[in-house]
């Protein structure tokens, strides 16, 4: 193991975390959310549970995951949300470079991850504003597959597309805009329809009404078949089970328009933390249930490739709570359909 991945591998969970939040105010508002959400996809303490354990799939049961966890097969695509993924390729090489000459030690984190953007931005003559939070992300990727894994990864990226090709304070400015309600929009008080961006870099959107649940609005997109991308999306492309907070599968990372959602509702908040998705305090914070969030306005999230429920079991010092009575007849439901698509039966 070299003196890099050696320092890599002594940062706690609560280091990563410290290091992005003195990171922010540094971080160009295009990112600030969106390496702060980065980072709740892929805690430290979820990934070293897996590790550890001795049986994966054992463990993937004990915490009810779903979906697709893990770097190791993303880590070229995984910040591909981010404004800074269009510099992934220059971070890599970097990171690769660093750790040939890195000299041991605990440097402070923040530090070493401002010096390697410095680098980079000044090497690619960008606004250095736009490099710290992919080479942030670059640091964790190398904590948690390795630098070998990283370094057999090919580094080759998508260019721009859609939004995403547009300059970053074009991009932060057209974020904020809510669609036009026509010509006498501004005398309408009732019926207003906005839209939910998923997937920026394709124009992923689905239309909302004011007020309405991201879930429930997802829910009236059927204009593919989502299950065929994602089993875990039974209606619209946001991945839902229970619709009452308590299955932690629609959680999203809200990556503009935090503050045109409703606030955090006691249930949430309670919930979340039983899932272990590591919300912020804020009343309109940027990690939400959909089943549970209305929104006032165009917003523009992402959504995880996973869900489970590991508060209690991998950080463990969370407030004992216990969910309220779960409403899984959904997941019931997709079990039924599961067994008796095995037994070869029909489930009419
Ligand atoms: S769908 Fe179960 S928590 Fe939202």
């Amino acid at each position: 193991m070299t003196n890099f991945e050696n320092y890599l591998t002594q940062l706690s969970e609560s280091d990563w975390q410290e290091a992005i939040k003195s990171l922010l105010t540094s971080i160009h508002e295009v990112d600030r959310n969106a390496v702060q959400i980065w980072f709740r996809f892929y805690p430290l303490a979820l990934e070293q549970f897996l590790a550890a354990s001795e049986n994966l799939d054992e463990a993937k049961q004990s915490i009810a995951m779903q979906g697709d966890f893990g770097l190791e097969d993303k880590i070229d695509t995984s910040h591909d949300f981010l404004y800074g993924h269009r510099y992934w390729t220059a971070v890599k090489a970097a990171l690769e470079a660093e750790s040939q000459v890195f000299q041991g030690g605990t440097p402070n984190l923040a530090d070493e991850i401002t010096q390697i953007a410095t680098m980079v931005a000044g090497k690619l003559k960008v606004d250095r504003s736009l490099v710290i939070g992919i080479t942030a992300v670059g640091f964790m990727t190398a904590a948690q597959v390795g630098l070998e894994k990283l370094k057999a990864s090919s580094g080759k990226i998508e260019k721009p597309s859609g939004i995403m090709s547009k300059k970053p304070d074009a991009i932060v400015a057209s974020r904020k805009h809510d669609d036009s309600q026509g010509l006498f929009g501004f005398l309408k008080t009732v019926n207003k329809k906005y839209s939910v961006i998923y997937d920026e870099p394709n124009d992923g959107r689905f239309e909302i009404v004011d007020d309405q649940e991201i879930a429930s609005a997802s829910a009236n997109d059927r204009s593919q078949n989502w299950q065929a991308k994602d089993e875990r999306c039974w209606e619209g492309p946001v991945p839902v089970e229970c619709t009452s907070a308590s299955c932690g599968t629609c959680w999203v990372g809200v990556i503009a328009g935090e503050v045109k959602l409703s606030e955090v509702a006691r249930r949430e908040r309670r919930a979340i933390k039983v899932f272990g998705y590591n919300q912020t305090d804020d009343n309109q914070p940027i990690i939400r249930l959909a089943c549970q969030t209305k929104a006032r306005g165009n917003v523009t999230i992402v959504i995880p490739p996973w869900n489970a429920v590991f508060g209690k079991k991998v950080y463990g010092n969370i407030d004992e709570l216990e969910l309220e009575p779960v409403t899984t007849s959904a997941k019931a439901l997709r079990e039924a359909v599961r067994t008796a698509a095995a037994a070869g039966e029909s489930t009419e």
